[in-house]
């Protein structure tokens, strides 16, 4: 069949460490109904320690015991992380080892937020090159890594966690639950990049030895502008996909936005007609985990019984680049 990938195997790791907005009020000028009202988030979770590849590990082997494979079974590697352990060697090769894989392409992809949804788009590519690939997809973010918790317009609303799964040319079989991924569209706009950085430490802003990082070196924001572009940008390529699949968002069982703040996911259902019941939320959870977000959200909102076989799930995701993207998936 055309562009045949199925996905499976969703898994998701949240490290241990729990920092709630009462906690956040003691080091930054906040309160919890300032941070509830204006974004849904409770609590985050961080690492504390933890790498990148640490809660990849963890979300990476769960995913492979749920899709009945070994890590030997796998023929490519992709992570998708803007906060690695290290530039080089990238995530993918320090996750590869941790597994005890060796002499598989390993390869990271950075897209910010949106990074889970084009990982997705690569392994379908993949799938069809070769008929025996079974990809690793694994997102995981210590974005905790990057803030600036002096600064209380982004430090509030990020979160450390990782989420995984498989994908296959061939449906797995054995009962193991898969969706096929029917479509994916992938959008970006370079011009908007400055609205939302991460600069420091990049070869146009590179840091000096012995000077200490300045506030480029963490998240920096434009939030209203940002917040405007990822509702009308993730409105349009969940319009798009739809349209160019021939059916409406009645049609669609479940929809999984990028969990950044619950006023965009509002602001979205709104625009898209969607009932409430049809969207999947756990932002007050775990905040804004970057690309983790979307596969966080897919394997919580499997392990939580919200999606059941023949029915069609929307993915969709806005971050840094700006990028952005929607997937369409039936389970
Ligand atoms: N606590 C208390 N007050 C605050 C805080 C805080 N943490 N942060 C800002 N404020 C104050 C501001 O200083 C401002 O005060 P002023 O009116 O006296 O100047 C007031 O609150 C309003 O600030 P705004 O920035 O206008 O608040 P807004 O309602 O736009 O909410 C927010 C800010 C939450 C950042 C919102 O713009 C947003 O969510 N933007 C999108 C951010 C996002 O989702 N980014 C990630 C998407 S892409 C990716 O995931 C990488």
């Amino acid at each position: 069949m055309k562009n045949s990938c199925y996905i499976a195997g969703f898994s998701y790791f949240v490290p241990e460490g729990v920092l709630t907005n009462r906690d956040l009020e003691r080091f930054v000028d906040t309160n919890d109904e300032w941070i509830v009202s204006r974004t849904g988030i409770r609590q985050r979770h961080v690492a504390g320690g933890q790498t990148c590849s640490d809660l990849a590990y963890e979300a990476s082997r769960t995913a492979l015991q749920r899709s009945g494979l070994e890590p030997g079974d796998i023929t490519h590697i992709i992570t998708a992380t803007f906060t690695p352990d290290a530039y080089v060697p990238n995530a993918a090769c320090v996750i590869m080892e941790k597994l005890g894989i060796r002499g598989i392409p390993a390869m990271d992809i950075n897209a910010a937020c949106t990074g889970f949804v084009y990982g997705i788009e690569l392994a379908r590519g993949l799938c069809q090159l070769s008929s025996g690939s079974r990809i690793l997809l694994v997102a995981s973010e210590v974005v905790t890594s990057r803030i600036n918790f002096k600064d209380r317009s982004t430090s509030v609303l990020f979160g450390d966690g990782a989420g995984a799964c498989v994908l296959t040319r061939e449906s797995p079989g054995g009962g193991i639950p898969a969706g096929y991924i029917e479509d994916v569209l992938l959008r970006a706009d370079g011009s908007l990049g400055p609205l939302l950085t991460v600069k420091g430490g990049g070869s146009g802003y590179p840091l000096v030895l012995g000077e200490t990082v300045g506030d480029d070196f963490f998240v920096q924001m434009e939030g209203r502008e940002v917040f405007k572009h990822a509702v009308r940008s993730m409105r349009d390529v969940s319009m798009d996909i739809l349209k160019k699949n021939n059916i409406t968002a009645d049609d669609i069982d479940l929809f999984i936005p990028h969990q950044a703040n619950i006023r965009i996911i509002e602001a979205l259902a709104k625009l898209m007609h969607v009932k409430e019941e049809k969207i999947f939320v756990n932002v007050h959870e775990y905040g804004n985990t970057s690309a983790a977000s979307v596969p966080i959200a897919l394997a919580d909102a499997w392990e939580k019984g919200r999606i059941r076989p023949g029915q069609l799930v929307l993915m969709v995701a806005f971050g840094g680049g700006f990028t952005w993207g929607a997937t369409l998936i039936r389970f």
